[in-house]
């Protein structure tokens, strides 16, 4: 049974209810709906207005663990109440509906009392709850009257009826102040920016820290920005001119979301790199609701994003397709601990350039030998790996990848027991991303670096490249290879040496 908050003088705490929401809330389910309810049920009103927590409890306890068979029981439990006298008990049933899975009965409920009711804080709460579940039947009913519970609905009629898609094979005719940043890797800027000339799709306006900021030179397409691999986000710059709500709405705006979208437009809000602005976020979402009714904010599974970012004194707004998975690296099944980012791995493919023979001996998932062998040229793929997982994964993400004509064999076995699969002399491409000692401690860092160089001393053909993340700072470190480039990268907050080597001619 649970302890009421009460002062000496038989008030009660102004915190009494989150008090013994706090409570409840470590409560197992099943001593919640056994114990907990039936005591509730039987009380007097003015003590069921004490326990009131139990019915928020009751909703989140619910959707963690409870048994979705009970799913019924508890709604209609939590529909009784919303006939309750006490407009508080009303209030908490409505909120927790939506933890436990309302549906078109609940929102029928609650669109009644929302006519009833005179009380204007209860028709806040119900607005606030049929944003959550409400469908066809609330949106007849708020339209024109609840501005933001219209378009919450109309977002989520639209989700449910008409989910719609970013397309890629849709073409920008009118393509006249598009502006496209790639957001990649700080240190790998010239890496994205090279791919980008060599497309000659676009071109490059300007670069900053882990930022190519392009141009299109042609009408385009959205696949030929996704035919890219070397960015990790692609977004169209919208802004800096305006209000944020006009930017979002602006006429740029609308003509690259017609062009891409297929049905409803449904956008989600982030304020990058400040957290969550729940308040700003609806403040903003209602205004550009209320400016084209057309663009529907929508947090849960949205097809764009529009990312604001804050500079010095102003913002911008970058309009960013969400795809999941994205679908450059759709073949990636299944990863590995500590995989490479494929983007990461796309730009290592394209710094060891052409070769036919490829081998990774930490070769994890697969996704640089893969970035290889979809740059084209390559006959022989191999992968080493000591974790048996890691080579079922590397296989299967390999056969997902639709690569054809390429031998590919993927062994497990530590990188220095090559001679089998990788002789002397046989690799024009070592590309890897080994254990940089972060995430899974190494006992001796230094050591398997240095074997990795001398290994490819040994494996690369005179003239053959290795290409990799080194996480050990090291002044020519093997006598048959010499240093081509090499660039501090950002490794997702610690920095690493991408280098290049190549084995001397007469190795
Ligand atoms: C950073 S992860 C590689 C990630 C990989 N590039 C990917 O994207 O999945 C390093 C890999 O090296 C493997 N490894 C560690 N020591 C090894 C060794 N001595 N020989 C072969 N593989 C090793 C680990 O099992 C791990 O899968």
């Amino acid at each position: 049974m649970f302890r009421d908050v009460t002062t000496n003088n038989g008030n009660r705490e102004p915190n009494a209810d989150k008090e013994l929401y706090r409570q409840l809330r470590r409560r197992s389910w099943e001593e919640l709906w056994m114990k907990e309810v039936p005591l509730f049920n039987g009380a007097l009103p003015v003590e069921r207005l004490k326990r009131v927590a139990l019915i928020r409890a009751v909703g989140v306890v619910f959707s963690e663990s409870g048994s979705s068979g009970q799913g019924n029981e508890v709604r209609m439990w939590l529909r009784g109440l919303l006939e309750d006298p006490a407009e508080k008990i009303r209030r908490y049933a409505m909120n927790a509906l939506p933890k436990v899975g309302a549906g078109h009965e609940e929102e029928g409920d609650m669109l009644a009392l929302l006519r009833s009711t005179q009380n204007e804080r209860e028709k806040k709460f119900l607005a606030g709850a049929l944003e959550k579940i409400g469908g066809s039947e609330t949106l007849a009913v708020v339209r024109g009257v609840l501005p933001q519970t219209e378009q919450k609905t109309r977002a989520a009629v639209a989700r449910s009826e008409c989910p719609g898609a970013v397309r890629l094979d849709r073409m920008l005719e009118d393509f006249e102040g598009v502006r496209i940043h790639l957001r990649g890797r700080r240190g790998l800027e010239g890496v994205m920016c090279s791919e980008v000339e060599a497309q000659g799709k676009f071109r490059v306006l300007e670069v900053g820290s882990g930022l190519v900021a392009m141009e299109p030179t042609a009408p385009f397409q959205l696949a030929d920005v996704f035919a890219l691999r070397c960015f990790g986000t692609a977004g169209f710059l919208l802004g800096p001119d305006g209000s944020l709500a006009a930017v979002m709405t602006s006429p740029l705006a609308r003509k690259i979301l017609t062009a891409f979208t297929e049905g409803p437009v449904r956008y989600r809000l982030d304020f990058v790199s400040k957290g969550h602005q729940r308040g700003a976020v609806r403040e903003l979402a209602n205004r550009v609701y209320a400016m084209c009714p057309e663009i529907l904010n929508d947090p849960r599974s949205a097809l764009w994003s529009m990312d604001i970012f804050t500079a010095s004194r102003s913002e911008t707004v970058e309009l960013r397709p969400r795809w999941s998975p994205d679908p450059r690296f759709a073949y990636r099944l299944k990863d590995v601990p500590a995989a490479s980012h494929p983007p990461l791995a796309a730009c290592m493919a394209r710094l060891g350039g052409k070769a036919e023979v490829v081998w990774d001996p930490f070769c994890g998932s697969g996704v640089e030998l893969i970035e290889c062998a979809l740059r084209g040229g390559v006959r022989r793929l191999v992968g080493t790996d000591r974790s048996p997982d890691a080579i079922a994964i590397a296989r299967a993400n390999f056969a997902a990848s639709g690569v054809e004509s390429v031998e590919a064999d993927f062994v497990c076995s530590d990188f220095r027991e090559h001679g089998p699969i990788a002789g002397p002399g046989s690799v024009d491409l070592i590309i890897t991303n080994p254990p940089l000692g972060m995430r899974v401690p190494i006992r001796d860092l230094s050591a398997l670096i240095s074997d990795l160089l001398a290994v490819a001393a040994v494996v690369l053909k005179p003239g053959g490249r290795l290409v990799f993340v080194n996480p050990v700072r090291m002044e020519n470190p093997h006598p048959l290879l010499a240093l081509k480039s090499r660039q501090t990268v950002d490794m997702s907050g610690f920095d690493c040496r991408m280098e290049v080597y190549v084995k001397s001619a007469k190795g």
